[in-house]
């Protein structure tokens, strides 16, 4: 059998990429966490830390602005993934003149884990958030790197354990809110199962230089589906308030930051359906759970047990 790849993670230490890293060690990848040194030392991330060292994860110390630590680290491994936050999407410009400058990357996955961002219908302040990781690809594209786009749809942990209700900290019991008419299929997928399906695509040749979608058929939920599964779970029927897509967008033109964003990637994703409005082609797209059959992956009819 080949050798795995040696797997450099940057952003590593966040919400999604934690996921990664332990997906990357577990799977047998040598893997390499890029961290700021201030990170390693801080007491809140010290458990996490801890736990890239019990899984024999090699740290790095560096910085996306510190051109040098980035060369350096990726000079050491043959695939990149990026999963840093939203505030630094903009500025993977600077990976990709470290990747051309070390000249030894198999493969880069830059930060995208959510919605195909060439095909969103997003409106405001989400349509520019979507813009940036579009022109991540194209600079990706006009350099020639070899890459993988992972379009991993909603996190379970971020929307599953509320419905996606605004303010709330449980899913509801006597009332649901509901965006537009609830019918467009959205997909969920937990945290964990993003990590293993996203490196199992880091040797695969047929995710070479594709959209990885994780779409597995058992995460597939219009939202509708979602709260007649959730009542079915609880016994009770919820009322329902239905939010037409004028009151939503207007919504979101009066709404604060970040509520804007979350209300704005709402609408792309439950109104306008863009998780599942158009067709994987082969040209440009494979499905994860189609690829890997053998992954055991949680449905969300599972996951929502933990909450009843
Ligand atoms: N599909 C969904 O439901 C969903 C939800 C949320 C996010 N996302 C997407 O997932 C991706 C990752 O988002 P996230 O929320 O997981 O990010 P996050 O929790 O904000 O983590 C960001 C990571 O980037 C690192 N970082 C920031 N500035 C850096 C710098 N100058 N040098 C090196 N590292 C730096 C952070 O390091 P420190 O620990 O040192 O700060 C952290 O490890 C984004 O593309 C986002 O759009 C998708």
């Amino acid at each position: 059998m080949a050798e795995k790849s040696k797997v450099l993670i940057i952003g590593g230490t966040g919400y999604i990429g934690k996921f990664i890293v332990e997906a990357s060690a577990k799977a047998g990848h040598p893997t390499f966490a890029l961290v700021r040194e201030a990170t390693a030392n801080d007491p809140a991330k010290s458990t996490l830390i801890r736990n890239f060292n019990n899984l024999g994860v090699t740290l790095l110390y560096g910085d996306l602005y510190d051109h040098e630590s980035l060369v350096k680290a990726i000079k050491q491994v043959d695939v990149v993934i990026s999963t840093v936050g939203h505030l630094v999407l903009a500025d993977q410009t600077k990976i990709i003149a470290a990747i051309k400058e070390a000249g030894n990357v198999k493969r880069f996955f830059p930060s995208e884990f959510g919605n195909d961002v060439d095909r969103v219908h997003a409106v405001e302040p989400a349509k520019s958030a979507f813009a940036i990781k579009v022109q991540i690809r194209r600079a990706i594209e006009a350099e020639g790197i070899p890459y993988t786009y992972v379009s991993s749809n909603c996190f379970a942990g971020y929307f599953l354990p509320t419905l996606a209700q605004p303010g709330v900290s449980s899913p509801p019991r006597d009332k649901v809110i509901i965006l537009g008419d609830g019918n467009p299929k959205a997909v969920f997928n937990k945290e964990e199962d993003i990590g293993t399906y996203t490196i199992r695509a880091v040797d695969d040749p047929r995710t070479l230089n594709k959209i990885v979608y994780i779409k597995p058929p058992g995460n597939i939920y219009s939202f509708n589906e979602l709260v007649a599964l959730w009542e079915k779970k609880i016994g009770k029927v919820l009322e329902k308030v239905y939010v037409p897509e004028d009151k939503l967008l207007q919504d979101i033109q009066e709404a604060p930051i970040p509520i804007n964003v979350i209300l704005a990637i709402n609408h792309s994703v439950f109104v306008k359906g863009d998780h599942t409005n158009f067709e994987i082609e082969p040209s440009f797209g494979v499905e994860a759970s189609e690829l890997y059959p053998d992954v055991k992956y949680t449905p969300v009819e599972d996951y929502l047990d933990q909450f009843v």
